[in-house]
């Protein structure tokens, strides 16, 4: 009952920050302007449903009162929040842009409101709060839009941000969804599971990039994904990379960096480890419980595999580093 409500509410939402975008002046010329100078194109942002919130207090909040939608549903939606000073309501994304998040049939969920231009003491995004449908650790954003495409790659790629997912599409590459910033969650990891079995995962070449990434391998492998990573150099992130090297170079370098992940992960702890020896210990540990993670039922000539060029890159014995993989089992 207030799941439908709500999914009613978003779509009266979506349809409203899409016609302010379009059809007002304050839309063209605040937000379609900046949208275009980032080098989005009219098409991918009506693709997407990208809108625009009025930079006014309550403007939305009044016309979806005017529409008969109740304030606690309003509320609960996280479209319209409460002052706590005067208990008058005001939107809560307003003078923002808008990524409206749809569910796999294509529902809008909630969205994402990122400032335009520069944050400045306010967050970049706000975001949906956790109501009845909108779960954060089972949303990946731009699953609808991808999906078709991800089947037919067999591949999921996936990137941390909005923008990302709607630069690549726009490139052409299509099968790419969004975590949102945040660590993956196995839910997260079966829902890509149901549509493929690879996931490359797309993320900035800092440290926090690779960080996040390592943290998502073993869940990732116990879900019986071929994990591979890409790292974008630093300070760019898939978005601005696209921008600035055009959609050839980029699925070029995309192709070329493409690596396995267990085999990754083994490089980065090995180069800390360097010659420390307990550290390097760890490295190995660390290792064979990741490729424990692999099924073996499913998977056994995978795991020997690994094992076999782990082994051997780590200048240890083959026999042993099974019976590690094996305790870790
Ligand atoms: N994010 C968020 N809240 C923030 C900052 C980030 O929810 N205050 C999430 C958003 O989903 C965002 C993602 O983390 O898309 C990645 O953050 P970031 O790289 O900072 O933003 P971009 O996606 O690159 O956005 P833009 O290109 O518009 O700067
Ligand atoms: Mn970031
Ligand atoms: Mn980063
Ligand atoms: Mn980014
Ligand atoms: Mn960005």
């Amino acid at each position: 009952q207030v799941a439908d409500s709500l999914y009613i509410l978003n779509n009266f939402a979506a349809k409203y920050f899409s016609e302010q975008l379009w059809n007002t002046d304050e839309g063209n010329n605040i937000a379609l302007s900046y949208l275009e100078q980032r080098g989005f194109t009219k098409s991918i942002l009506e693709k997407f449903q990208v809108g625009y919130s009025p930079n006014a207090y309550d403007a939305f909040t009044q016309a979806a009162i005017n529409g008969q939608y109740n304030t606690d549903l309003l509320i609960k939606s996280g479209l319209t929040a409460r002052n706590q000073h005067n208990d008058s309501l005001r939107d809560n994304y307003r003078g923002r842009i808008i990524f409206p998040v749809h569910n796999i049939s294509g529902k809008v969920i909630g969205f994402g409101a990122r400032v335009i231009g520069k944050a400045e003491n306010t967050p970049k995004y706000i975001n949906t709060p956790e109501n009845e449908i909108y779960v954060k650790s089972k949303i990946l954003y731009g699953t609808y839009f991808a999906r078709q495409a991800i089947d037919k790659a067999d591949e999921c790629l996936l990137v941390e941000g909005y923008t990302d997912v709607v630069s690549l599409a726009q490139a052409g590459v299509e099968n790419v969804v969004a975590s949102g910033g945040t660590s993956l969650t196995t839910e997260q990891l079966r829902l890509i599971k149901k549509y493929t079995s690879n996931l490359t995962i797309i993320y900035d070449g800092d440290s926090a990039g690779v960080k996040a990434a390592m943290r998502g391998l073993d869940m990732a492998l116990e879900e019986a994904l071929n994990v591979r990573l890409v790292l974008i150099p630093d300070g760019e992130d898939p978005d601005s990379y696209v921008k600035k090297v055009g959609e050839k170079q980029f699925k070029k370098f995309i192709a070329e960096h493409k690596k396995d992940f267990i085999l990754f992960e083994m490089e980065i702890l090995l180069r800390e480890a360097g010659n420390d020896i307990a550290r390097k210990n760890d490295a190995v540990n660390k290792i064979a419980e990741s490729i424990s993670k692999i099924n073996k039922a499913e998977d056994f000539t995978k795991q020997q595999e690994y094992i076999r060029q782990c082994a051997s890159a780590m200048k240890i014995d083959e026999g042993g580093l099974t019976n590690l993989v094996n305790k870790y089992t």
